[in-house]
C-alpha cells in the first residue's frame, strides 16, 4: 500500500522530532509543511535538505488532496482550531500532545473527530517508547501482580522554556501540562487505565531566575514574554480500583535533574526505569532484573503506528479519548492547586 503522506503544520521544535522520525520511518513520507510565519516553514525545508512542499496556511494544506493525515505541532492554544480545522476537511490528525487545554475544548474536538469520521491519535509519545513496551510485556506476564501504586518524576533544575509556553491563556499551565503529560499518561497506560475519581495538586511560582548562568533553555519558535504558570507541580491521583499515582513535574526546582523516573509498584514485583529493572521476591529472596529495551525513536514509532491505523491495520495505542481523559487528570490537578484542596474529577 502507498505511503501515508503526512502534512505538518508548524514548523518549530517538535517539527523537527517529525521530520526525523519521517524521514527514517517506513510506509510514511512528508507531503508539505506550513507555518503562520513563512520564514518558520522555509527553514524547516532547509534544515531538512530542500524540496517540500510549503503551504501558504493550514486551510490551503488540509484542502489539499495530496495530504492523508496532518500533524498538528502548533502551540496548545492552536490545538483546537486546527483539529476541527483538519477534521471537517476529512484529514486524520496526529495531534501533539497535550490534547488541548480545558476539558471543554477537549470534549468538542473528540465529538468532532467522531462526527467526521477522521482518525486520529495523540502524540503522547511516551507510550512508544521501547522501554514502555518492556515495562508492558512484564506487567502483562504478570510479573508485577496487581498494581497499587505508581511514581513518576521529571524534573529541570532549570529548563523553563521560553515563548508561549510560560502564557497560561496559550499553553493551559506549566511543567504539569507540558512534560508532567508524558509521564503521568505512560504510568496511567502502564497501570492499565484506571478510572481516576480524585487529585491533589500543590504548584509552586517559586524560583525568582529561572535563567542563571549555564542554564538549558529551551527555546520556542512563538515568541511570547508572558510568564504566569507554575515552576513545579506536586501531585496524587487516586483511582477508582484504589490504586494511586503520584509525580512531580518542574521546569525549575532546586534539585537534581531527573529525565524520567518512573516506578510500578505490584503485589508480586516492581519496576523501576534509571535504568529499567524488574524487582521481585525470589525464593532466594528479593532479586533485581536489569530489562534490555532496544534503541529505536518513540516519534518514528509512533507515525509508522499511526499509519498503520490510518490504513485499518490496527486500532490506535493513543485514541484522542485517552487524550481527554488526561486531560481530565490535568486539569483536576490545576484546579486542586488553585482552590488548595483534592477534587474529585
Ligand atoms: N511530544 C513531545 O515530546 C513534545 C515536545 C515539544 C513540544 N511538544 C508539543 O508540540 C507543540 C508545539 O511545540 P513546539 O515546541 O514545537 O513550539 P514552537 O513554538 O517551537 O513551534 C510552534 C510553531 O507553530 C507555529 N504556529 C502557531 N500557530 C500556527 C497556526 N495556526 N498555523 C501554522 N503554524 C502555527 C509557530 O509559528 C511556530 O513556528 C506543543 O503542543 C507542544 O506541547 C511535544
Amino acid at each position: 500500500m502507498a505511503d501515508i503522506r503526512y502534512g505538518i503544520i508548524g514548523c518549530g521544535n517538535i517539527a523537527r522530532a517529525h521530520m526525523w522520525a519521517i524521514k527514517n520511518g517506513n510506509g510514511i513520507t512528508c507531503a508539505g509543511i506550513t507555518d503562520r510565519i513563512p520564514e518558520h516553514a522555509k527553514l524547516l525545508n532547509e534544515e531538512f535538505g530542500g524540496g517540500f512542499r510549503i503551504f501558504d496556511s493550514a486551510e490551503d494544506m488540509v484542502n489539499s488532496p495530496d495530504i492523508d493525515a496532518v500533524i498538528l505541532a502548533v502551540p496548545n492554544y492552536q490545538h483546537q482550531p486546527m483539529f476541527e480545522l483538519a477534521a471537517a476537511h476529512g484529514k486524520h490528525i496526529l495531534c501533539e500532545k497535550p490534547l488541548t487545554m480545558t476539558v471543554e475544548q477537549g470534549e468538542h474536538m473528540v465529538e468532532t473527530a467522531h462526527k467526521y469520521g477522521v482518525k486520529t491519535q495523540m502524540g503522547l509519545c511516551t507510550r512508544f517508547e521501547p522501554y514502555v513496551d518492556a515495562m508492558m510485556d512484564h506487567i502483562q506476564a504478570g510479573n508485577l501482580g496487581d498494581i497499587y501504586f505508581a511514581r513518576t518524576d521529571v524534573l529541570r533544575m532549570r529548563g523553563t522554556p521560553t515563548g508561549w509556553f510560560g502564557n497560561k491563556e496559550k499553553s493551559g499551565g506549566g511543567p504539569l501540562i507540558d512534560i508532567g503529560v508524558h509521564f503521568i499518561d505512560a504510568c496511567w497506560y502502564l497501570m492499565g487505565k484506571p478510572k481516576p475519581v480524585r487529585v491533589k495538586a500543590l504548584n509552586y511560582a517559586a524560583i525568582a531566575n529561572k535563567y542563571p548562568k549555564g542554564v538549558d533553555i529551551y527555546s520556542s519558535f512563538e515568541k511570547d514574554t508572558v510568564y504566569n504558570v507554575e515552576d513545579s507541580s506536586h501531585g496524587i491521583i487516586t483511582f477508582e480500583n484504589g490504586a494511586g499515582l503520584m509525580y512531580q513535574a518542574a521546569w525549575a526546582i532546586n534539585s537534581e535533574s531527573v529525565d524520567e523516573r518512573l516506578e510500578l509498584y505490584g503485589t508480586k514485583g516492581g519496576l523501576i526505569k534509571m535504568p529499567c529493572t524488574l524487582i521481585r521476591e525470589e525464593v532466594s529472596g528479593m532479586t533485581t532484573t536489569s530489562i534490555q529495551a532496544k534503541d529505536d525513536d518513540c516519534y518514528k514509532l509512533q507515525l509508522e503506528d499511526f499509519a498503520r491505523v490510518i490504513k485499518g491495520e490496527k486500532e490506535s495505542r493513543t485514541p484522542v479519548e485517552d487524550g481527554l481523559a488526561v486531560q481530565k487528570m490535568l486539569n483536576g490537578l490545576y484546579r486542586s492547586a488553585r482552590e488548595g484542596r483534592e477534587v474529585d474529577i
